[in-house]
């Protein structure tokens, strides 16, 4: 079914009384999961809805550590400082030992537990893990083509690819230029969404997940994808990247280019969106298809709407507030667990990986809570009700 601003519009609307019960279960089920997930992390995905615990590895253990620190803020329970900061402490062994970190996601890794703690408890041990996680990502700057490499050893020809996902590794950055003063991380976070906008957005508003560059020239050469369903569909968290991504680095630059691209990913999302305004894990599948849904690809567009709403004139934040407030208010309803027997998770109903004939996945954490889709869910019931300050 094709959404329209106006068929959006005629959904309900999460109301504070319904965000703030939400925030309750959410914390109550966090509050439990404490016993297991302190000295060690959710795995990325659940299975048959419970996360088995696993050491500080992948990309994924930082949203646990962030979904601690909204806890914490939320209630002020010093049980969820303590836990976040032995969590701070790990942070700081994986990234001086580079433990499991030849690749981009720094910023998913250090932005939600190190650089949330500094942000809130001036805790120096975690300035100096979210400044070293920024310069071994500055380390996967390639001049030629002006992008940081995600995968694979850097300058390695079969892996000279950027990804969409990349955006929401660009704060830390920006945050580290800020922190330190030297602007070279915020320049290479600056050419990297320019070169990434230029390839991944194609004209009918969807984004290609990942994007090769000629190591000899520098340009743009082909678009494939990793999790989509095909090269030339639009991945539905890969979408979502691109609305928070752009939405994150508006707040950093202020470069009024971004609205439009902000404007044109978003507005293809929320344009795309089936009738319950749960989005399938591929914009290929629309309403009554049997594929799974991405429950986080919503929560992380919602955050980014909320977000770049700060920065709108009135018109188009209250559009874009409204939309993200109608899929709050779906996401609740649908996917907010609120049985801890059923599951130690936050967010049903994600999807981390599907397998099909164009990409190279297994299916992976299908029909599942996944810790990105809680950690994102946290942070938009946060900010639909508070005036938040980012960890980002
Ligand atoms: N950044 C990896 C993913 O979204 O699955």
């Amino acid at each position: 079914m094709a959404q329209t601003f106006e068929t959006l519009m005629k959904y309900p609307a999460a109301d504070e009384a319904l965000v703030k019960k939400a925030l309750e279960t959410a914390i109550g089920i966090v509050r439990s999961d404490l016993s297991v997930f302190t000295d060690h992390f959710p795995s990325s995905n659940s299975f048959q809805g419970f996360y088995e615990a696993t050491e500080n590895v992948e990309w994924t253990t930082g949203f646990w550590t962030g979904v601690l620190w909204l806890a914490y803020e939320h209630t002020d329970e010093e049980v969820f400082r303590q836990a976040a900061t032995v969590q701070v402490d790990s942070f700081f062994h994986r990234i001086a030992d580079k433990i499991d970190v030849n690749h981009h996601d720094m910023g998913f890794l250090f932005s939600l537990s190190c650089v949330a703690a500094y942000k809130l408890t001036g805790n120096e041990k975690a300035k100096e893990a979210a400044l070293m996680a920024a310069d071994h990502l500055a380390g996967r700057y390639r001049e030629k083509g002006k992008f940081l490499q995600a995968w694979g050893s850097v300058g390695e020809a079969s892996e000279y690819r950027l990804i969409i996902d990349c955006l929401l590794n660009l704060p830390l950055l920006y945050w580290a230029s800020e922190v330190t003063g030297d602007k070279k991380y915020a320049r290479m976070a600056e050419n990297h969404i320019k070169t990434a906008v230029n390839c991944i957005l194609r004209e009918d508003d969807s984004t290609y997940h990942t994007y090769f560059i000629d190591m000899e020239t520098g340009e743009p050469s082909y678009g494939v994808t990793h999790q989509g369903n095909r090269n030339d569909s639009a991945w539905a968290r890969g979408q979502a990247w691109g609305i928070y991504g752009i939405a994150l680095s508006y707040h950093y630059l202020r470069d009024d280019s971004y609205i439009r691209l902000f404007e044109r990913v978003t507005d293809f999302f929320l344009c795309h969106l089936p009738e319950d305004l749960i989005p399938y894990w591929d914009f290929d599948f629309d309403t009554g298809s049997a594929e799974p849904r991405d429950s986080s690809a919503a929560a992380i567009a919602v955050c980014g709407m909320l977000e770049m709403a700060k920065y709108l004139d009135r018109e188009r934040a209250e559009k874009y507030t409204g939309a993200a407030k109608r899929m709050l208010y779906a996401l609740i309803r649908t996917c907010g667990n609120a049985d801890p027997k059923q599951s130690n998770g936050l967010l049903l109903h994600g999807t981390y990986a599907r397998d099909s004939a164009e990409n190279t996945c297994k299916n992976r954490g299908v029909d599942e809570c996944n810790t990105w889709g809680d950690y994102f869910y946290m942070e938009a019931l946060t900010r639909s009700i508070a005036d938040w300050e980012m960890y980002w």
